[in-house]
């Protein structure tokens, strides 16, 4: 698919090969979005494990991507659009969020998880803000950034967080 934009000329692979990912360069658009804690051998087995993905390239850089987790026929969630700043507000992470999303039609629930500030990113393209969905918190900032404010979340659960000591790497990880 190619959609040419001003003098750049785009190029969105879908279902590509992965085993031709940079995964450094992966790993480089995570950070300059602000998302710091991924490591290119841990992304690449995600994408591997992944229903579907989709990799945007000016030439032969990698200026953006997303990818979709599912089981087949019930429940498909879409993760990990991430545009380079140097790219946004230009159509393409829409681009990327309709065509995941075209691949997973018919699925029972087709549901995503937006980052902070950016649910009207989401809004936009026609996706509904679900009033039912729940999240089991990993970390405290996931409390701050996901959860809607609660008595008992504010009071003894955060507090648990905050006194466990074994929280691993891994799981800090995750936002
Ligand atoms: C969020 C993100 C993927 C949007 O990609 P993008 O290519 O800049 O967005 P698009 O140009 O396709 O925007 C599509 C529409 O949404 C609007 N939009 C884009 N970002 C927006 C935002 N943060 N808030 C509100 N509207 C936004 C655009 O103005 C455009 O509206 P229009 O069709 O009326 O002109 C990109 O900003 C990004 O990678 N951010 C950092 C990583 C991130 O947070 N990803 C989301 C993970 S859930």
């Amino acid at each position: 698919m190619l959609i040419s934009e001003e003098k750049n000329i785009i190029n969105l692979e879908y279902n590509g090969d992965l085993s031709t990912i940079n995964w450094e360069r992966v790993c480089e658009l995570f950070y300059n979005v602000n998302w710091n804690k991924r490591y290119p051998n841990e992304i690449k087995e995600a994408f591997e494990k992944s229903s579907h993905t989709i990799f945007a390239y000016d030439n032969d850089l990698i200026i953006g991507f997303g990818r979709t987790v599912d089981d087949g026929k019930y429940y498909a969630m879409l993760a990990d659009i991430v545009i380079d700043p140097g790219y946004q507000k230009k159509g393409l992470g829409k681009r990327i969020v309709n065509k995941l999303k075209e691949a997973v039609l018919g699925y029972h629930f087709i549901t995503l998880t937006a980052a902070p500030g950016k649910s009207d990113f989401y809004k936009n393209i026609g996706w509904k803000k679900q009033s039912t969905s729940y999240i089991w918190p990993q970390t405290p900032k996931q409390v701050r950034q996901h959860c809607e404010k609660e008595k008992h979340i504010e009071g003894h659960e955060l507090g648990n967080f905050l006194t466990k000591k074994c929280v691993s790497r891994e799981v800090e990880n995750k936002t």
